[in-house]
């Protein structure tokens, strides 16, 4: 048991300090300086209320507010030291001012808590971080439309189960994330919205006596409104969950797409080729080029969707208001943003530097008999099949082609009669791979034109 004299700021009722176990445990200064300048952000705003409202004097406001400057920039410039028995970054914070100002720093923490102090800076770094995933979204969407744009009529195969399917255009495939992506940046947006509620002057959990103008710190610090309900402000860790949640579902996009440039850029598929700066060597096979970014991005992933799960299960059985457990939220939040950052710039990057082989997109959108469903419709348009008879007949033309080890396009018009005796030469027009892509013009279809259309829209969203 190590004694010490106890906690400077809370210490009055404890006759022995903490144990060093009790020390580390509690203490999260070492992640939580991560908010420093939220912290002081939202104490400048607290100090200038409690003039305003005739708290504190001026004077003393004013000293707070310069001190908390001074304060930040020592921060800044690596010149503060982050004391363990001081907790947290509130507290350091708070201590340090002291020191720099004197007197007027104990009158600071009228009428709030650490409980409305830490929600506020969270809420503040959240934000923050909401913004900045915002816009790293919005850099890989335009890369993504930019090879859209490049390649909105090059071929490609569909695939449903990774079996070829139907021809697509390379286009339609980029604009597909474009999408997924676009749902992304909306719920980062209603994420944000829906925060932007100030949980400074909740207090302990209660409010306070003091006359507190929670619009006014609200206001300064950009929120649109003090939120409604102290127990709630104090206690509500939704917009770190919110923010958690979509991070998720962006990572497992990211993660999606990840997995299919490793495919595509092996050697059996050669679908696109990756640039030398987002892709590593190995040390034995002198060969080897391998996709190391989009294999981190997919396994990153990992740490998101757990940061997801831990900040649920961490939430889930608190009672109201403020419970410590609530302190493991940051890491989580932390290492999450850090990592779907990371993510995004990576992806972004390779995106933009990748090419797309043309030619072996084209050679692979033609094989596996990827156009059976076009020659079907043709027996419906142009025979008047019922498509069942005609799903049927073409599967025994796709039988013979395999067969006789051709594509459908190679088989003659004779033997394509001796199955069904109707079928003109008219046949093979659709069994082209740009005629296919070209007759899917229905709304959302991969047909080139209803690309660019939304290659257009994406461009003028994204300005
Ligand atoms: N470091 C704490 C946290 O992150 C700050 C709030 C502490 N409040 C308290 N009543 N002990 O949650």
């Amino acid at each position: 048991m190590t004694q010490k004299s106890s906690n400077q700021m809370w210490g009055g009722r404890f006759a022995a300090g903490p144990d060093a176990i009790m020390e580390a445990i509690n203490a999260s200064i070492g992640f939580d300086k991560r908010m420093a300048a939220q912290d002081i952000a939202g104490s400048r705003a607290h100090a200038a209320m409690l003039a305003a409202a005739g708290i504190v004097s001026d004077s003393d406001a004013d000293a707070m507010r310069e001190g908390l400057l001074t304060v930040l920039s020592e921060i800044e410039t690596g010149d503060f030291t982050f004391s363990t028995a001081l907790e947290d970054i509130h507290m350091n914070v708070e201590a340090r001012l002291k020191e720099v100002i004197g007197a007027p720093a104990g009158r600071l923490h009228t009428g709030r808590s650490r409980n409305d102090q830490v929600a506020t800076d969270f809420k503040l770094w959240v934000r923050d971080q909401l913004d900045a995933v915002a816009d790293a979204l919005q850099a890989l969407m335009r890369a993504l439309v930019s090879q859209a744009e490049a390649g909105a009529d090059w071929v490609m195969p569909g695939f449903t189960h990774l079996q070829t399917a139907q021809p697509v255009t390379w286009g339609h495939h980029m604009m597909a994330y474009v999408e997924m992506f676009g749902r992304d940046l909306g719920r980062v947006r209603d994420a944000r919205a829906r925060m932007n509620e100030c949980p400074l002057g909740a207090a302990a959990l209660a409010g306070t006596s003091f006359p507190i103008d929670r619009e006014m710190t609200a206001q300064d610090l950009g929120f649109d409104r003090p939120s409604a309900n102290s127990l709630d402000a104090v206690s509500d860790r939704d917009f770190a969950l919110e923010f958690l949640s979509s991070a998720s579902i962006c990572a497992m996009h990211l993660s999606r797409m990840a997995e299919e440039l490793v495919i595509w850029s092996s050697a059996q598929f050669r679908f696109v080729t990756l640039s030398d700066r987002f892709s590593t060597g190995s040390s034995i096979m002198p060969q080897k080029k391998n996709p190391d970014a989009a294999e981190l991005i997919r396994a990153k992933i990992g740490r998101i969707f757990g940061a997801n799960v831990a900040l649920m299960t961490v939430m889930k059985g608190l009672p109201l208001a403020y419970s410590k457990d609530m302190q493991e939220d940051k890491e989580q939040v932390f290492d999450a943003a850090d990592n779907l950052m990371l993510a995004l710039a990576a992806m972004e990057g390779m995106v933009k530097d990748m090419s797309a082989n043309r030619e072996s997109l084209e050679a692979a959108a033609g094989s596996g008999f990827s156009t059976a469903t076009d020659l079907a419709d043709w027996l419906v348009r142009v025979l008047d099949m019922p498509f069942r008879e005609a799903h049927h007949v073409t599967g025994s033309l796709v039988a013979m082609a395999e067969g006789k080890g051709v594509d459908l396009p190679d088989l003659s018009l004779a033997d394509m009669q001796s199955v069904h005796s109707e079928i003109t030469a008219d046949i093979f027009e659709v069994l082209g791979v740009h005629n296919s892509v070209a007759s899917r013009t229905s709304y959302g279809g991969t047909a080139p034109v209803r690309v660019r259309e939304q290659v257009a829209r994406w461009k003028e969203l994204l300005g």
